[in-house]
């Protein structure tokens, strides 16, 4: 296997700091949303960390289900025009959704899914992240819960990739500029 830590700059988050921020993430939750269900929904794939790690935390009664989704066109990232690669199986109708993501870049898949998820009915729709980006941001979301807000660099691990690596890392770390050529 190839040593990973070649390939990491900085830790930038401990799996520590990420547990104990999750803990108090879930502790809000669990007190805003007292005495109703929650139909978590996670955005594969950056977000499966999140949602495991958080999800057990919360003591209210829960649901899951997931949903992929990918910008389209251009190849830039986040051009803001979203195709759903997978949708949910649950009916929005008068749900309490809490949508679950591993980070807010410039917003623009969040704002999109926002937009999508509240046209289904549901009684509400929130965001929980682990991460944002508010210098990165080119459109404003309203979240409900994050996790940490972090400069414009570029991060991986605890869900988030490369070029599909390194979302096994425990912790959240900057890449060195060699592996993407910078
Ligand atoms: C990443 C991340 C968020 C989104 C944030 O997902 O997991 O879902 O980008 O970017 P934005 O705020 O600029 O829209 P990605 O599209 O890389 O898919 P992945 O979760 O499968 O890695
Ligand atoms: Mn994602
Ligand atoms: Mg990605």
């Amino acid at each position: 296997a190839q040593d990973m830590g070649q390939d990491l700059e900085k830790v930038l988050l401990t799996q520590e700091q990420i547990d104990t921020r999750l803990t108090e993430m879930a502790a809000e939750i669990d007190a805003d949303y007292a005495g109703r269900e929650v139909l978590l929904v996670g955005v594969l794939r950056g977000a499966v960390m999140v949602m495991a790690d958080l999800s057990r935390k919360l003591h209210l009664p829960v649901q899951m289900d997931w949903m992929a989704v990918s910008s389209y066109g251009s190849g830039t990232k986040s051009s803001g025009v979203v195709r759903i690669l997978k949708d949910l199986d649950t009916d929005l109708h008068g749900r309490d959704v809490l949508i679950v993501e591993d980070i807010i870049d410039s917003g623009l898949t969040l704002s999109w899914l926002l937009a999508n998820l509240r046209s289904r009915g549901p009684a509400s729709v929130e965001i929980a992240t682990l991460l944002r980006k508010p210098e990165a941001a080119k459109v404003d979301v309203d979240v409900r819960y994050v996790g940490f807000d972090i400069a414009p660099e570029f991060v991986v691990g605890y869900g988030l990739d490369y070029a599909e690596r390194y979302r096994h890392l425990p912790f959240v770390g900057t890449l060195a500029p060699h592996v993407y050529g910078g």
